[in-house]
C-alpha cells in the first residue's frame, strides 16, 4: 500500500469489531521494530511496550477488574460498566500492548516531548497493523493512573493506554475529518 492510503486506511477498530483470531508473533514483533524507529530527542528511545496475551491476558484482564472492584467498593469514582468493560475488551482482542513512557532520569527533556515521542511510535505500530490487514485501537481509560502497581509501572514511567491488536471481523467506519484548511495558516 501506499503510504498515503495506509495513513487514511488507519481505523481506530474497537474491540467487538475484532476476532478473537491469534496473530502470530512475528507480526506483533514487525510493530514494535517500526515502533522502535520513531524520532526521538536526545536519544531517549522512552517508548515502553508490555506485550499481553494467551493467559497472561486473561490474568491482566482479571488483575485490573479486581482492583478496580475494590476502589469501586472503597467509594473511588470509577464507573462500574467502565470497569467490566475493560475487562471484557481485554478477553476479546488476541493481543494488549500496555504502553508507557520512561521518563529520563536527568530530566533533559520536558515530559511533552517524552509523550509526543511514544505517540509517534504508537502511530507508527497501528500504521504498520493497518498496512498487515490488522485492526487496532488505543485506549486510555480515566482511572489509567490508579492501576500503575498492577501494570508494573516503575517509578519513572507514566502508562499511556493500552493498544488492542486484531484481525477485522467487518470494517470499521471513519469519523471523517474536518478540513485541513481550517487547522492551517499560510503565512
Ligand atoms: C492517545 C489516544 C487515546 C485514545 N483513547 C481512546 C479511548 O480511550 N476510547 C476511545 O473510544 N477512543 C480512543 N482513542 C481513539 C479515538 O477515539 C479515534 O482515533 C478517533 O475516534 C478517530 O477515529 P479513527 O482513528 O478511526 O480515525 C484514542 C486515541 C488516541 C490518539
Amino acid at each position: 500500500m501506499h503510504i498515503n492510503e495506509i495513513i487514511r486506511k488507519r481505523r481506530a477498530t474497537p474491540p467487538k469489531f475484532m476476532t478473537k483470531e491469534n496473530i502470530e508473533k512475528k507480526v506483533i514483533e514487525q510493530m514494535l521494530e517500526n515502533a522502535n524507529w520513531a524520532p526521538n530527542h536526545k536519544k531517549t528511545e522512552p517508548w515502553r511496550f508490555q506485550v499481553f496475551t494467551g493467559d497472561a491476558k486473561e490474568k491482566l484482564a482479571d488483575d485490573i477488574y479486581c482492583l478496580l472492584d475494590e476502589k469501586i467498593k472503597k467509594g473511588t469514582a470509577i464507573h462500574p460498566q467502565k470497569a467490566a468493560d475493560l475487562r471484557e475488551n481485554i478477553k476479546r482482542v488476541p493481543v494488549v500492548i500496555v504502553i508507557s513512557m520512561q521518563r529520563d532520569e536527568a530530566k533533559r527533556l520536558p515530559e511533552w516531548e517524552e509523550i509526543a515521542a511514544v505517540s509517534i511510535a504508537v502511530q507508527n505500530m497501528w500504521l504498520t497493523a493497518t498496512e498487515m490487514g490488522l485492526g487496532a485501537f488505543w485506549a486510555s481509560p480515566q482511572f489509567l493512573p490508579l492501576l500503575n502497581e498492577v501494570l508494573n509501572i516503575h517509578h519513572g514511567q507514566m502508562a499511556m493506554g493500552f493498544f488492542y491488536v486484531g484481525k477485522t471481523a467487518m470494517d470499521y467506519p471513519s469519523p471523517g475529518r474536518g478540513p485541513v484548511d481550517s487547522k492551517v495558516e499560510w503565512k
